[in-house]
């Protein structure tokens, strides 16, 4: 297992950048951004010389006194580079820029500026049209002394990986795939941590995924406090109810998906809602679902996140969803999305230069 483990990290290294933007402070910044000729002094107007650069993933390191690495003072994102585009880019770095916001992290750069940087970084790995490439920007609240205090830091770290992924196997796509639920650990709700920031702060996901772990499945539900679903440890959750005669009339399709109190606001989740609008089907966003209204005949389920696209769900705790295979409608909305992930509307082409890039962000 673990030599295992060892092959799939190198091989993600193999292809694979970070950009690094920290402020410098000599004995402390890591020292790849001290060494001549490998960083730029960033114009960020901040007052003290911030730097920044690519590296390979062996140069980088996050300083010890990264209070995103002591206490989780961090927000990120997840966005996918497939068929030559960065997919629905525009729609992360405003995401990102507003967990930001919500957490008061100061964003050194401008959304265009950064957004450049991370497209430069993609660049310097080069994927081909056929490889999928995963990119996870992180912005921190920085270094600064011991103590959780974040008026202790400096000024933000922000670092983006840009590397290859692979989460689900091809086939699990034809057959889908079983979920399990967390029956004692539940989503923090808005009153915890407002599940629509996408703070570094995956402890309760992860404590999730342990409780369900000798259930061997790939995902996990996640209910509230109140025990209705919110969304699964890294993707949100749709069930979908067809009345008799939908394939005639499509407002006869009944979407299903938990309400954004309780998940993240999924970009993917916005996709499916305006695939499933455009498709005529009828849209519930509700308060109310239990893990029983998933499973039996008639029923057809998937998750959705960058990461997984749509994943089709056909079992929850081993009892079957539908006829234990995707169901129809499901299987039309992985077509549609497959289709805007080609399609050059839904983002920006890794070979853009900064003129295109810079219109590609301004087109509101
Ligand atoms: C908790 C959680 N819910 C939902 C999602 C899906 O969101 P998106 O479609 O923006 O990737 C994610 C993705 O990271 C997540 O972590």
């Amino acid at each position: 297992m673990s030599v295992n483990v060892v092959q799939e990290l190198m091989g993600l290294a193999r292809k694979a950048r970070v950009f690094a933007s920290m402020p410098w402070v000599e004995g402390l910044t890591p020292e790849c951004l001290g060494r001549e000729g490998r960083f730029e002094i960033a114009k960020t107007g901040e007052q003290f010389e911030r730097r920044h650069g690519i590296f390979h993933l062996s140069e980088c390191g996050l300083s010890p006194l990264d209070h995103g690495g002591l206490y989780g003072d961090a927000c990120f994102e997840g966005i996918l580079v497939i068929n030559g585009q960065v997919f629905l880019y525009r729609e992360h770095l405003e995401r990102w820029w507003q967990s930001a916001k919500k957490m008061s992290i100061a964003m050194p750069y401008p959304m265009e500026e950064l957004g450049w940087w991370i497209l430069k970084t993609i660049q310097e790995v080069g994927f081909s049209t056929q490889e999928k490439g995963y990119l996870r920007p992180v912005l921190t609240r920085g270094f600064g002394n011991l103590g959780i205090n974040p008026a202790k830091c400096l000024a933000p770290t922000i670092y983006c990986i840009v590397s290859t992924i692979q989460l689900y196997p091809p086939e699990a796509y034809d057959r889908g795939i079983e979920l399990s639920v967390a029956r004692r650990t539940r989503r923090a709700g808005k009153d915890i941590v407002d599940p629509n920031i996408k703070s570094n702060n995956y402890l309760n996901n992860i404590f999730g995924l342990l409780e369900t772990r000798e259930k061997k499945t790939l995902e996990t539900m996640m209910l509230t406090s109140d025990g209705f679903v919110a969304e699964a440890t890294a993707d949100n959750i749709f069930l979908i109810r067809k009345e008799e005669g939908w394939q005639e009339n499509p407002a006869r399709v009944h979407l299903f998906t938990p309400v954004p109190e309780y998940c993240l606001i999924g970009i993917t989740r916005n996709l499916i809602l305006d695939e499933a609008r455009k498709a005529g089907y009828t849209i519930h966003e509700v308060k109310d679902l239990i893990a029983m209204d998933f499973v039996g005949q008639g029923k057809e389920c998937f998750l959705t996140g960058t990461g997984c696209g749509l994943m089709p769900i056909v079992g929850v705790e081993g009892i079957p969803v539908g006829d234990g295979h995707p169901g129809e409608v499901t299987k039309i909305l992985l077509q549609k999305i497959r289709n805007d992930m080609a399609d050059p509307a839904y983002g920006i082409s890794i070979t853009a230069n900064r003129a295109q890039f810079e219109r590609y962000m301004n087109v509101r």
